[in-house]
């Protein structure tokens, strides 16, 4: 049987990851798995319980308590709090607020690192988020890296209907000492500022099928 393989996607806050991971696993027919929303359901779980996001310990012992399990529905894996997978909630102001304190702190990226490695059982995967091809899969051979202007970036939240300080969470994102954000060595780097989607997953898509070929 081959071997399954993983796409790491990283990148700043609103380049595009999301869309472009779930084109190019669709065209592939890889499992998409969105890390951050993973990031964000802790978030959600925290607040509802109302604690501290900012309390290391706190929030650590909530993840170890954490009856949680993982699930694939139409190509894409969900984590479920208690059977529940809160979608709609995770994109809201409050949640993204909290979520990079969460997922700064270093015993809920080990937590998280567990969970995203176990979604190989699932197949080959596209995994989309912050430190997939610098610290979850570093061993792959398919990593990209995402960004795109600031300027762009904000109109691309707000065009979701969501105003954010971008500038803020990718400083938060990047200077944090536990796996912060950056270019995974051997990453192939898109700016896709003046890209479709459809470009940036092409382009993607190309350079996959490249190396697949290189590694026969
Ligand atoms: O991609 P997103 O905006 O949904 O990510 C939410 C937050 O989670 C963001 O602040 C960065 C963090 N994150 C992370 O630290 N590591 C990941 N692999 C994915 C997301």
């Amino acid at each position: 049987m081959k071997q399954p393989i993983v796409i790491a996607i990283d990148g700043t806050s609103a380049s595009g990851k999301s869309t472009n991971a779930k084109l190019v696993a669709k065209a592939l027919g890889f499992v998409h798995v969105d890390t951050g929303a993973m990031y964000r359901t802790l978030a959600w779980h925290c607040l509802e319980r109302h604690m501290n996001v900012e309390d290391p310990k706190a929030v650590a012992s909530l993840c170890r308590r954490w009856k949680t399990s993982l699930e694939c529905v139409d190509g894409h894996v969900l984590l479920l709090v208690d059977g529940y997978d809160p979608a709609k909630e995770i994109r809201g102001e409050a949640v993204s607020a909290a979520v990079s304190h969460v997922a700064a702190i270093p015993k809920v990226r080990e937590w998280m690192k567990k969970r995203q490695r176990e979604c190989i059982q699932f197949g080959s995967l596209v995994m989309e988020g912050r430190d997939i091809g610098t610290n979850v899969f570093p061993e792959t051979d398919f990593k990209f890296y995402l960004d795109a202007h600031l300027e762009e970036r904000t109109k691309r939240r707000a065009a979701d209907g969501l105003i954010e300080n971008l500038a803020a969470r990718d400083q938060r994102d990047s200077q944090r000492a536990a796996a912060p954000l950056m270019i995974a060595l051997g990453a192939r780097v898109i700016n896709n500022s003046h890209l479709t989607s459809a470009q940036t997953s092409g382009l993607i898509l190309e350079e996959v099928r490249k190396r697949l070929g290189a590694a026969r």
